[in-house]
Order: C-alpha cells, then structure tokens, then sequence
C-alpha cells in the first residue's frame, strides 16, 4: 500500500491535461462485450478500475490488445463465457454493466454483486426493475446476481425509473441496444457519461435516441458491428484540479459545458475561469468566498465533486452548507479533515462548515475516491505535511495524479508504506 506525501502551501501554475472520463471508460469497456467485431477505444484513463476491467475481458474470451497508454482494441467475437470470477468483479461498482452487456448479447449473465466506494446503501433494483420488464428473471444467490431471459433474448419494454440512476440508465440501455424492439426508459438520468456511453453504441451499430434527455429511445438491432470511439475527458477529474487551483491553471481536454455546473459554483465563490475550445483557465487571486451546494443528477452540482468542493470551503471566508441530496453517507472524509483543523458539523445529509484561515499538516487517511482526492487537495493549501494512505482508492479514478500535480508545481510525492503500517491499516 502507497501513501502520498504532500508538503502544502505552493500554488499550483502551468498545465493539466485530463484524462478520459471514468465513469464512461467503466461503462464503456463492459459494453464491448455486445460486439460482434473488433472496436478501438481511444482516450482511455490509465486507472486501477480500467484495468480491472481488461482482466474480465480477457478472461471472459476476449482479445485485449493494448495499443499505447491510452487506447486498446478489444476484439469480443469469441466471448466464451457470461460468468465473470467473482474475485475480480466484486471489487469494481460498475461490474454491474457486465449484467446488462452479457444479458444483452448472450441472454444470460451470473455476475458478483458489485463493490466500490461505501457511502452508504448502493442498491440494484432499478436495474433489475428495467431486466426484467424486458422479460429477464433475476435472481441473487450465493453472492451472485443471476439474470436470464426468457426463450434466450429480450424484448424490448417502457422503463420508468423511480429514481434517476446513472448505472440503471446506462444497463438498461446496453441490454436493450440488441434486444427485439424498442424500449424507452423515462425518468433516465443526463450525465455526460450516458451521452458517450449512447455515442460509443450508436459508433458500432445501435439505434439510440435522447440520450442526455429525461428520455431515451432504443431500437433493439440484430448486431453491433465495431468499430472506432474515443471517450470524452473526465468531467470529475477536471473539476477536481478547478477546486485545486491556488495560482493558475490552464486545463486541457475539457468539454467546457460539462464543466458548467461546477463552474458556475467555483466564479460564485470568486475563482476566474477563462473558456477557450478545449481548454480552461482557471485563476485564484484570494481566499474565496463561502456558498451553498446541494448535489443534484446532471446538470445539477455532482455529488462526485462534493468532498473536493467541501476541502475548498472549509477555507473559505464565511459558513457554508453542503446538501448532499445523492447518496446517504458521503460525508465519511469530514473526519479527516478535521484533523487538518477543518470545521464541519454533519447532521444527516448535510454539513455546516464555518471556514477557517488555514489548515495545518497532519496523516490522514483516504476514505474512498472522490474523498481521497478532497484530502489531496486539502493537503496541498496547508501548512506543513501531511501523509495521506489508503491512496489505492484515489488511483481508482485519477491517472497519475502525482505526476500532473508535480508538474504544476505541487511538492507530493508517493511513498510505499512500511510493512507495520500495512497491518495497522487493516485492522482499522
Ligand atoms: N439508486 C437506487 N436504485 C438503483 C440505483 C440507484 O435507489 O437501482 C439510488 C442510489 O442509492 C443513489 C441514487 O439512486 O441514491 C443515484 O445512484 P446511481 O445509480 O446514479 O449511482 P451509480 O450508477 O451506482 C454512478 C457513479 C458514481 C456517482 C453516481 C451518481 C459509476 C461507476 N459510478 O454510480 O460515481 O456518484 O453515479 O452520479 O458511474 C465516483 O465516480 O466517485 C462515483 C461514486
């Protein structure tokens, strides 16, 4: 197990390039596995979650090629199996799109429940909700989900979500992009990873429309054919080096518009932000000013860039309220932050934090992903060092991190933890 070193207090200047998007590669590799031919994925992040994800192929039959650090070629013609190990599948949340590609193609599909960052209850139901209204039985034993369709293929059905689900949304859509006719999920959710994921399967044959609507219409077709897609850059991942910022950035590969709405959070707080193309400039002169947040699905504020938001508030002149409104239990790094001198009260859903005028070094511990990355940019507006461990989890989601932060100036290093220690993290 790594741990980070941050020595705090430089302002970062000079430039990041982001990364390809996360939560679209994670969504979009399973999604190979419906493909009858070869495709080329461009823009893939280097992350512990993709790679994960390349080992399920491989093992399922496919042809993993990797063509340079950030595309590959995955050739699913031969696919041999719809059960992936439960070992490797457990330990990824989106494992779950493995039910909707293998169910899709294959008509069947027996697939761990999925893991990932614990911030409360994370369940399946509207996925499943969506399976089986297109004929599917599904049922869960011995730490399995097991979906089959009735006479071996789907049938295409109208999906009401009862909550707006990314990962539902995006299941549905891959199960039902071969299926026989048409179904319509209402109520989808908008991100800009269900557009790309709506981008990649139309690239390779399907028939998908309304994707980043409430709305979205898929015509079942026979077969997808492959071909070539490149992902989009990383909304999250962008964002997070925004809240970064204490000198000037300039950040490349970005889709401004994706940006908005953290955009719209971070000038309101008194960050200037320059949109060129691809590109942002994004400067701090200040100690910023306090705000309100509540995280919403797409285009509302994400709850992926709430711990990051939340680090910069807690230094910022004023009190400010963060509602998380997405998930139960995502603020576990407040914690953690306090022991950097943070002050934050948490009462259910949401949390006060009365800015204070600087944080002092201190260890930490990575909570999970986005709580990770919030305890990083925490770390680098201190004072002193602080020893961030349990990194694993941020290098889920961030490509080189280390790396894009030294070379804008950020003294942080990555150090491999003393065998003790090791012990020690896993008792606690
Ligand atoms: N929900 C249900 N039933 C379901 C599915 C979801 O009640 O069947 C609830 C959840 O409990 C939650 C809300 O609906 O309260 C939203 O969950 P959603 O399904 O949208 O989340 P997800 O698909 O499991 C993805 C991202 C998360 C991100 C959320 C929300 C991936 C792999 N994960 O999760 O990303 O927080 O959407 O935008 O795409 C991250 O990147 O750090 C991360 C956690």
């Amino acid at each position: 197990m790594n741990k980070y070193i941050v020595n705090g207090g430089r302002p970062l200047y000079g430039e990041v390039t982001v990364s390809g998007a996360k939560n679209a590669a994670v969504a979009i590799i399973p999604a190979a596995l419906m493909v009858d031919g070869v495709c080329r994925i461009e823009n893939i992040p280097q992350i512990s979650d993709v790679t994960l994800f390349f080992s399920i192929l491989d093992e399922l039959g496919a042809k993993v090629r990797i063509l340079n650090r950030h595309a590959v070629e995955l050739d699913c013609r031969a696919i041999r199996s719809t059960r992936p190990s439960y070992e490797l599948a457990r330990r990824i949340r989106a494992s779950y799109y493995l039910l909707g590609a293998l169910l899709g193609r294959f008509g069947e599909a027996t697939v761990a429940m999925p893991g990932g960052c614990d911030f409360g209850v994370r369940p399946i139901d509207q996925h499943i909700k969506g399976f089986t209204a297109m004929g599917a039985q599904v049922s869960v034993e011995g730490g399995y989900i097991n979906a089959r369709a009735k006479n071996g293929h789907l049938k295409g059905a109208n999906v009401y979500l009862d909550v707006v689900s990314v990962g539902a949304t995006m299941n549905i859509m891959m199960a039902a992009a071969l299926a026989e006719g048409t179904t319509i999920i209402e109520n989808a959710a908008r991100e800009p990873h269900i557009v790309d994921l709506a981008n990649f399967l139309n690239s390779m044959g399907a028939d998908v429309k309304g994707a980043g609507t409430d709305s979205i219409k898929i015509r079942g077709v026979k077969r997808l054919n492959g071909g070539s897609y490149a992902i989009i850059p990383d909304q999250i991942e962008a964002g997070t080096y925004m809240a970064a910022v204490g000198g000037e950035l300039l950040i490349r590969n970005v889709i401004p518009k994706h940006m908005d709405c953290i955009s719209a959070k971070l000038m309101e707080m008194g960050v200037e932000i320059e949109e060129n193309g691809d590109e942002m400039l994004v400067r701090r002169t200040g100690r910023l000013h306090r705000t309100n947040i509540k995280t919403m699905p797409y285009p509302g504020f994400p709850t992926d860039m709430q711990p990051q938001i939340a680090s910069v508030l807690a230094l910022a002149d004023g009190t400010s309220l963060i509602t998380e409104s997405v998930w139960n239990n995502r603020f576990k790094y407040v914690d953690e932050l306090k022991r950097l001198g943070a002050r934050i009260q948490v009462d259910g859903k949401m949390a006060v934090l009365e800015g204070v005028d600087h944080f002092t070094g201190a260890p930490v511990q990575a909570p999970d992903l986005r709580a990770g990355a919030a305890l990083v940019i925490a770390a680098l507006a201190a004072h002193g060092t602080t020893e961030i461990s349990h990194v694993q989890y941020i290098e889920r989601g961030y490509e080189d991190i280390v790396g894009k932060l030294r070379a804008v100036g950020a003294d942080i290093s990555m150090v491999d933890e003393p065998e003790t220690e090791k012990e020690e993290a896993r008792i606690g």
